[in-house]
């Protein structure tokens, strides 16, 4: 778990033949796409631009530490050359075993590799229609509960087993944890208990982290199997999309914690989609991650060429302009404790290690910035150019005219910056802490 916590950030990376659609990862089920239509994909699904070395290269030049592949998503398509299934890469035009291209190359660039795994499977014949599948009819789809008993799902699931595709579930799990050296995350995706839809007892989630654990003791898992009480049943929690403001509680402990966030909406390769993030979006992402004890992994889709598209390449340069100077706010980074509070504007990491407090600063502010534990400062600087910043003290009074006084708040200190902001999205100013001069236990 240490390397996860110190690493922070990695790259999530949804390829599969949705990149041809480029309409969203979900269209098959979304539109309703029949097998043979959705089979144009296969036949036609060629990157022939894939260089896994170059995704490796950026993901790292980005700042990432660690990536995750979808080897199979909702759609069924296998990124690898599995004897268990004929739906994969090696069987299309492209014909390369692209797992292996990827863990290959990532490791080399010195990033641990995960792999994702959907349990979700809209291509196998005996994975029973429930209420996401493409076959659902749109009068039941998305719909809780009762859809099950609908003649119409009844006579589709005719035939259909599940006990059969938790055996090929567990022999795809079998190859993709056993061939390809060690394997650092197992990222399963993801449970919708109900009547009808799936949970552990579908999945036979329980055997699946046995297998996982078994094949890679040092594995790391995620908690979409449906196994929240089970103890050992996950390793760390997902907000998906989701900006935490505090450091999550599982039943009232603190727990590991990763969001996953795309650059704009989709996870696959979207052509037109245009909710882009911008830089300061991201880093603040990124850093107010961090602040709250959290891993970001950043989603990237590559186009059906195989290659990250522009925006994504300039949003992954944009994040690595400022990891590249900024890093020592996130990596081995966490909440500050207690006294420490943010300022106003910013959002603040902290290093157990070193003792030093990150004020990434998301917004610039007008040449001052007052905070409350000055006295526990030794020395400040702007971490980009490692330039002093001064503090002082500041008291809470201003002059309310012919040099009269009044008190408007608490006495406090102020950083004092430039007025103009540095040519860096979110500068951050590194505070060294007093030794011993930090309160809270641990301090
Ligand atoms: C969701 C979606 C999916 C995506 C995943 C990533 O559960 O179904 O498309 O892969 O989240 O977290």
């Amino acid at each position: 778990m240490n390397w996860f916590t110190q690493s922070r950030f990695g790259m999530f990376i949804h390829f599969g033949l949705y990149a041809l659609p480029a309409r969203h990862e979900w269209c098959k089920t979304r539109e309703a796409i029949p097998e043979e239509r959705y089979d144009l994909y296969f036949r036609h699904f060629d990157p022939d631009l894939f260089d896994a070395r170059a995704w490796a290269r950026s993901a790292r030049a980005a700042g990432m530490r660690y990536a995750v592949l979808t080897a199979k998503h909702h759609e069924g398509f296998c990124l690898w050359d599995s004897a268990l299934t004929d739906y994969k890469a090696t069987n299309t035009p492209f014909g390369r075993d692209i797992v292996r291209e990827f863990v290959d190359a990532f490791r080399a660039e010195g990033l641990r590799v995960g792999l994702y795994y959907s349990l979700i499977d809209w291509h196998h014949p005996d994975f029973t229609v429930d209420r996401m599948h493409p076959l659902c009819p749109e009068r039941l789809k998305w719909k809780e509960n009762g859809g099950e008993s609908d003649p119409e799902i009844v006579a589709l699931n005719a035939g259909r087993d599940m006990a059969r595709y938790r055996a090929y579930m567990l022999g795809q799990i079998e190859e993709l944890l056993s061939r390809y050296g060690k394997i650092d995350i197992a990222w399963f995706d993801y449970s919708y208990p109900g009547a009808f839809g799936k949970g552990r007892d579908d999945w036979g989630s329980r055997d699946i982290v046995a297998l996982a654990r078994r094949l890679q003791p040092e594995i790391l898992i995620d908690n979409r199997l449906d196994l929240a009480d089970e103890p050992g049943g996950w390793d760390f929690i997902t907000p998906e999309q989701f900006k935490l403001e505090k450091r999550p509680l599982v039943g009232g402990r603190a727990v590991t914690w990763e969001t996953c966030q795309t650059f704009s909406g989709a996870w696959g390769y979207s052509r037109d989609e245009d909710t882009w993030k911008s830089p300061a979006q991201l880093i603040s992402l990124l850093a107010g991650t961090v602040a709250c004890g959290g891993n970001l992994i950043m989603n990237v889709g590559p186009t059906g060429r195989g290659t990250f598209d522009h925006r994504a390449s300039e949003a992954l340069s944009a994040l690595g302009r400022w990891t590249e100077v900024n890093g020592r706010a996130i990596y081995g980074c966490a909440d500050a404790p207690e006294p420490f509070k943010a300022p106003a504007g910013s959002v603040m990491t902290w290093n157990p290690e070193t003792r030093r407090l990150y004020v990434v600063l998301t917004e610039w502010p007008m040449g001052r910035l007052r905070f409350d534990f000055g006295n526990r400062v030794e020395y400040a600087q702007l971490l980009h150019d490692a330039s002093e910043v001064k503090i002082r003290e500041r008291p809470g009074l201003v002059n309310i005219g012919g040099g009269h006084e009044e008190r408007v708040e608490d006495d406090a200190w102020e950083f004092i910056l430039p007025v103009r902001k540095p040519p860096v999205e979110c500068p951050v100013i590194e505070v060294f802490v007093k030794s011993g001069a930090a309160g809270g236990g641990s301090l």
